[in-house]
């Protein structure tokens, strides 16, 4: 599976399922733009891809402010060349007993969650539609699957990015792009083990394969739905959960 001659952007890059998924796209042999508001990661990660002789570039990108993802991707056009994939990744969450959610941190969890799709994706919609050849993948999450308490504002708007898929998906389906997402469940990622801390060992023993995911884990599932042979899937929910459905 060859991704050579392809630039692609991973939001929230500088870590986690991103900082995999950027490495996994790169060494198929994509261009990456390495977007994070952590400018630092995102440096340090495309410093790292360049070391190892693959084309990287990094940017500060808040995905929820047009005029950053504008910026962010005419730099990646004219120093890696037009568009064609695009992982909307970053994404922050919490957990909150559902009475104690208030509005700015519901409209703060909806807008880098759910908006940032809306921004990211028509920032570099008009580089595919050009082509006619795109691949957009979101990252949903498990809980707008199967619910899951104290995480209602959160779970909506993961929920949010499964329409937003299926519903682009219709719309772009002539156009040879192609929109998809990935659920993960339960990965193990510095988010993770910020909000479980010690009960990451004691979820990973009660899951059907007896250890959490890997953010490469993730990244293949990703690599694969941005390749030439993936072209025929759209609107899909690839769920990568290591068997854990519930
Ligand atoms: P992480 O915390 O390791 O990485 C997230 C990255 O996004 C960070 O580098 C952060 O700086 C960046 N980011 C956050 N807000 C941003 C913004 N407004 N603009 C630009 N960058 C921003 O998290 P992880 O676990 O790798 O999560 C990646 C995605 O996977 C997220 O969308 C998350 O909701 C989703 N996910 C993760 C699961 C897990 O078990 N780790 C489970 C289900 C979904």
């Amino acid at each position: 599976m060859s991704l050579a001659g392809k630039t692609a952007i991973v939001t929230g890059a500088a870590s986690g399922i991103g900082l995999a998924t950027a490495r996994r796209l790169a060494v198929a042999g994509a261009s990456v733009a390495i977007w994070d508001l952590n400018e630092e990661g995102a440096q340090a990660a495309a410093a790292a891809l360049v070391g190892e002789g693959r084309r990287a570039i990094a940017s500060r990108v808040d995905v929820s402010k047009r005029a950053d993802a504008d910026a962010a991707v005419k730099a990646a056009r004219e120093q890696l060349g037009p568009v064609g994939i695009l992982v909307n990744n970053a994404g922050m969450s919490a957990f909150t007993p559902f009475m104690e959610i208030g509005e700015e941190l519901w409209d703060r969890i909806m807008t880098v969650n759910l908006k940032s799709l809306l921004v990211c994706t028509q920032a570099v919609l008009p580089d595919m539609l050009e082509a006619k050849w795109g691949r957009v993948i979101n990252v949903s999450s498990s809980s707008a699957q199967t619910g899951a308490a104290t995480m209602v504002h959160y779970a909506a708007s993961k929920g949010g990015v499964i329409g937003f898929t299926k519903a682009l998906a219709q719309e772009l389906a002539a156009t040879g792009i192609t929109v998809n997402n990935v659920p993960p469940g339960f990965v193990d990622t510095p988010m993770l083990r910020e909000q479980l801390k010690d009960r990451v060992d004691m979820i990973a023993a009660a899951s059907p394969m007896k250890r959490p995911g890997r953010p490469e884990d993730m990244a293949a599932a990703i690599a694969f739905l941005a390749s030439e042979e993936a072209g025929y899937i759209t609107g899909h929910t690839l769920s990568v959960n290591g068997g854990r459905y519930s």
